[in-house]
């Protein structure tokens, strides 16, 4: 009886030490061999993975960090795990050459060919992170890696040429107070990526003059000589979509910073690939209930 007893107690503490840290996390997938490759790999966008186990002491120090970050990152870029414990994911994390845990891994995107999107390389490069187990620095890092496919305008005059000369029917332009590309603003562009293109121009270079004259679209080309007025002086940033077959031009008049708000509104032309709202988004949420209903089952199977 007592040696049942003591193989249920080994038998119960293996089990805790074998469960994953994150199960319960809405931002984050558990990656198992089985999910590995379609999350990191068949995507545009960056993701960033912790290998763990979970009774290594420094990573339960990260455990509320990494909650932190995948919170911040939810939207911009991927944050995945992968519980280096479990036995069928020891493959996994050896592939990966981890050699010790925490290990930081940021997988990054190849550049896509926007002019043949046929030539598809998928394999993302991957770099391990070596700075400081810190909110800040590992939000900024990630970040960074993010593929950027916003361009810079840096004069009123290209602007007419990259609406109505575009290969894409849809541009959108950022009229922006700010220097730098948010993140955000990043993944939009990863979400349209062959859709729609994007561009960011700074309220001050619109003070430039307009010396073009297009006769075939006379609403955008009135948008554009109008521009100088009403933004180049504006301390407000300008989100506007065009579309060069209908000759329109439409304002996003909400929050800049809500992802959804801006996704609604572009997905009023065309939809995206990748983002809120998509099959793969759909997929990725999947993974993230599976655990929640395993847990469920689980809880169960104790009653
Ligand atoms: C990245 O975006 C391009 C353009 O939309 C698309 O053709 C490609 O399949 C995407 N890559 C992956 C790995 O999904
Ligand atoms: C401008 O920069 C600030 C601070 O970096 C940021 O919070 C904001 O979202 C940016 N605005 C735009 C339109 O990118
Ligand atoms: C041009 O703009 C007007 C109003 O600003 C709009 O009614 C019209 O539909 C636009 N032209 C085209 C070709 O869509
Ligand atoms: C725009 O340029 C004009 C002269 O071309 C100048 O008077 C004006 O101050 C400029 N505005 C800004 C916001 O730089
Ligand atoms: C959106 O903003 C633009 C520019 O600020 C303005 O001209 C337009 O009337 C606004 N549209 C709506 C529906 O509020």
């Amino acid at each position: 009886m007592l040696g049942l007893k003591v193989v249920l107690l080994l038998f119960s503490l293996l089990l805790v030490q074998a469960e994953n840290f994150y199960d319960d996390n809405p931002h984050i997938i558990e990656l198992t061999p089985k999910s590995f490759d379609r999350v990191i790999h068949k995507t545009n966008y960056t993701t960033l993975v912790e290998f763990y186990a979970p009774w290594c002491g420094y990573c339960k120090q990260l455990k509320g960090t990494m909650q932190k970050v995948a919170k911040v990152l939810d939207g911009l870029v991927q944050v995945a795990t992968v519980n280096c414990d479990n036995p069928k994911n020891k493959q996994l994390c050896a592939q990966n050459r981890v050699q010790g845990f925490p290990t930081l891994i940021v997988f990054r995107p190849p550049k896509v060919n926007l002019d043949d999107v046929k030539i598809k390389k998928s394999i993302h490069i991957s770099e391990t992170y070596s700075g400081e187990r810190k909110l800040k620095p590992i939000v900024e890092f990630t970040t960074s890696r993010m593929k950027n496919y916003v361009k810079r305008l840096t004069k009123l005059d290209n602007l007419a040429n990259v609406i109505l000369d575009n290969r894409f029917r849809y541009s959108l332009i950022l009229f922006s107070k700010n220097e730098s590309v948010s993140p955000l603003h990043k993944s939009l562009a990863l979400d349209w990526l062959g859709m729609i293109d994007f561009y960011v121009i700074n309220n001050n270079k619109i003070n430039t003059s307009c010396t073009f004259e297009v006769k075939s679209h006379p609403n955008i080309t009135t948008f554009i000589y109008g521009l100088k007025q009403s933004q180049s002086s504006s301390t407000k940033s300008r989100l506007v979509l065009f579309d060069k077959i209908n000759d329109e031009y439409h304002d996003f008049n909400d929050s800049f910073s809500n992802k959804l708000s801006i996704t609604n509104f572009l997905m009023k032309f065309t939809d995206p690939k990748e983002g809120p709202l998509t099959k793969r988004q759909t997929f990725l949420d999947r993974l993230k209930l599976g655990k929640e209903n395993k847990k469920k089952l689980l809880e169960h199977d104790e009653l």
